[in-house]
């Protein structure tokens, strides 16, 4: 496996690579990103994973420097995972100028949802994800379904631009209290490690909800924030949406998904939960 920190070697290595797998991160790897990475070699010659944590999707006062760099212990488990090259490049080399001057402008889906509490984010990503794939060339490029909204931008970002490459979905990765991995949950101390479970838990009883035939969507998302804020949460949303557009579920939606950010002493938690009525 080879460490690549310029774009000039990654583009010299991907001239002879054949068909090659990409998985975007911005390192701080759990059992998520070697999910994304044993998908992504079923699919190319190579597996090209990047780390690169982007300043440009974070916003004032989030989490960018308190953001955790392991490229050492990242880049033991990329080698066990059997990937084939991190591109793990600098903030100067992949923002030369200082100010990204061209941006990818994702739709008013990117306000919604987690764009709420967190304008430009979505703007950050696209941008940092269509040059990220200018770089490397990939024929495909794995995303992990924790990330929904993240994804569901991408995918169609990928389709309106005609970018030919495909997205590929992951399923998310859980502790086995049902927790889902993310690098944040580094964040939580003991005691909230203990109650994370918590916001999963309100997904599962809405999932339940709708499968029993509830449709009052509304009702259901009022009852589960009530509930998590009750358990001394600070909800941010819960929302039932459909699955492929993002947009409210109506109630005769077949394939709906519930979406739900919350902090947790000092930590943002995002999870979601796909229902699937049709079977
Ligand atoms: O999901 C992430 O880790 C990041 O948003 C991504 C896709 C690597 C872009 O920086």
């Amino acid at each position: 496996m080879q460490i690549i920190s310029t774009i000039a070697q990654l583009r010299a290595w991907r001239k002879q690579a054949g068909t090659v797998a990409f998985v975007p991160t911005m390192g701080n790897l759990h059992a998520g990103h070697m999910a994304l990475v044993h998908e992504a070699k079923k699919h190319a010659d190579k597996v090209v994973v990047s780390i690169f944590v982007n300043p440009i999707q974070f916003g004032q006062g989030e989490d960018f420097e308190q953001y955790p760099r392991t490229l050492e212990q990242d880049a033991e488990k990329l080698q066990q995972a059997g990937a084939d090259v991190i591109f793990a490049p600098s903030v100067q080399e992949m923002y030369p100028h200082g100010a990204q001057q061209y941006f990818v402008e994702p739709p008013p889906l990117q306000n919604e949802l987690c764009g709420r509490t967190r304008p430009g984010h979505f703007r950050g990503v696209a941008t940092v994800v269509t040059k990220l794939f200018n770089i490397v060339q990939p024929n495909v490029a794995c995303f992990g379904k924790k990330d929904y909204q993240q994804l569901a931008v991408l995918t169609a970002m990928v389709q309106d631009l005609n970018m030919d490459i495909r997205i590929i979905p992951v399923a998310t990765e859980r502790a086995s209290s049902g927790l889902a991995l993310s690098s944040r949950n580094g964040y939580l101390s003991a005691e909230e490690l203990q109650q994370s479970a918590q916001l999963y838990q309100q997904l599962q009883a809405i999932a339940a909800d709708i499968i029993q035939g509830r449709r009052d969507f509304d009702v259901l998302e009022q009852t589960a924030t009530a509930a998590l804020n009750q358990l001394g949460w600070r909800v941010d949303y819960i929302e039932i949406r459909q699955a492929n557009t993002l947009q409210k579920a109506q109630c005769t939606d077949q394939e709906i998904v519930i979406l739900a950010a919350a902090v947790l002493g000092r930590t943002r938690l995002i999870d979601n939960l796909e229902v699937n009525l049709s079977h």
